[in-house]
């Protein structure tokens, strides 16, 4: 499309700028996966001794899945969402059980993992095994919503389906690092509130940012 240049601005930019964080040395989708669940809902500096230490005791699918709950649930103590470590460990059981200990390297597979939803599945397909879907989030909405000065509504039933469309808009070959770009763009540059405009690598391709009313996106109307 004619923004693709938008997306591989935001790879240049990544390449030179990821941080480095211990599951960006690796293409495993068990510790891939790991980091998805712990840091869909928890701060990098929040999380990032619970996933070391998570990853150095249960390194392998194998090793969790034959772990006691209780042992798992240690591990997660102070994450929060405790709901996660209990999924995180069936899923684990459903690796072992149904795809004979092999991670499943299929979106519509990665799917079927006990609390793994799109975005998860989006992440681990993408990163590990190239495949070509958008982790759409909340800084998704908030990236796309600011570049094309798009007002659709984020707290609707649609918005999901709607900015994974608009995501292809700008998305170029190499998905996982796309993804981890917008991630990371998200959270340092183009944040919630005080976004770091001037450091942006696509100011000048965001509309927002053009007609002054970055602080106008994402649109919410519920909650
Ligand atoms: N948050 C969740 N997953 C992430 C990833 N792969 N990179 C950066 N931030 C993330």
């Amino acid at each position: 499309s004619e923004f693709l240049h938008v997306g591989n601005k935001l790879l240049s930019w990544y390449k030179k700028n990821a941080r480095d964080l211990p599951f960006r040395q690796t293409r495993d989708p068990y510790k891939i996966w790991i980091c998805e669940i712990v840091f869909q809902q928890t701060r990098i500096s929040q999380g990032l001794n619970h996933y070391n230490n998570f990853i150095s005791r249960f390194p392998d699918v194998q090793t969790l899945a034959a772990a006691d709950e209780n042992e798992v649930l240690l591990y997660w103590k102070g994450l929060g969402y405790y709901s996660r470590a209990i999924n995180i460990h069936k899923a684990a059981q459903q690796v072992m059980d149904d795809y004979h200990g092999i991670f499943p390297s299929e979106y519509e597979e990665i799917m079927k993992l006990k609390g793994v939803g799109k975005y998860t599945a989006a992440a681990i397909s993408s990163i590990c095994f190239n495949g070509k879907m958008p982790a759409v989030d909340g800084n998704f909405y908030r990236v796309l919503s600011r570049l094309f000065a798009d007002d659709y509504d984020i707290s609707g039933s649609g918005a999901f389906a709607y900015f994974s469309e608009l995501s292809k808009l700008i998305m170029p070959d190499n998905v996982g690092d796309f993804n981890q770009a917008m991630m990371d763009l998200g959270s340092e540059i183009c944040k919630p509130k005080n976004p770091l405009c001037h450091s942006c690598p696509v100011s000048e391709d965001c509309l927002a940012y053009s007609l002054g009313k970055v602080s106008e996106f994402p649109v919410k109307t519920k909650k």
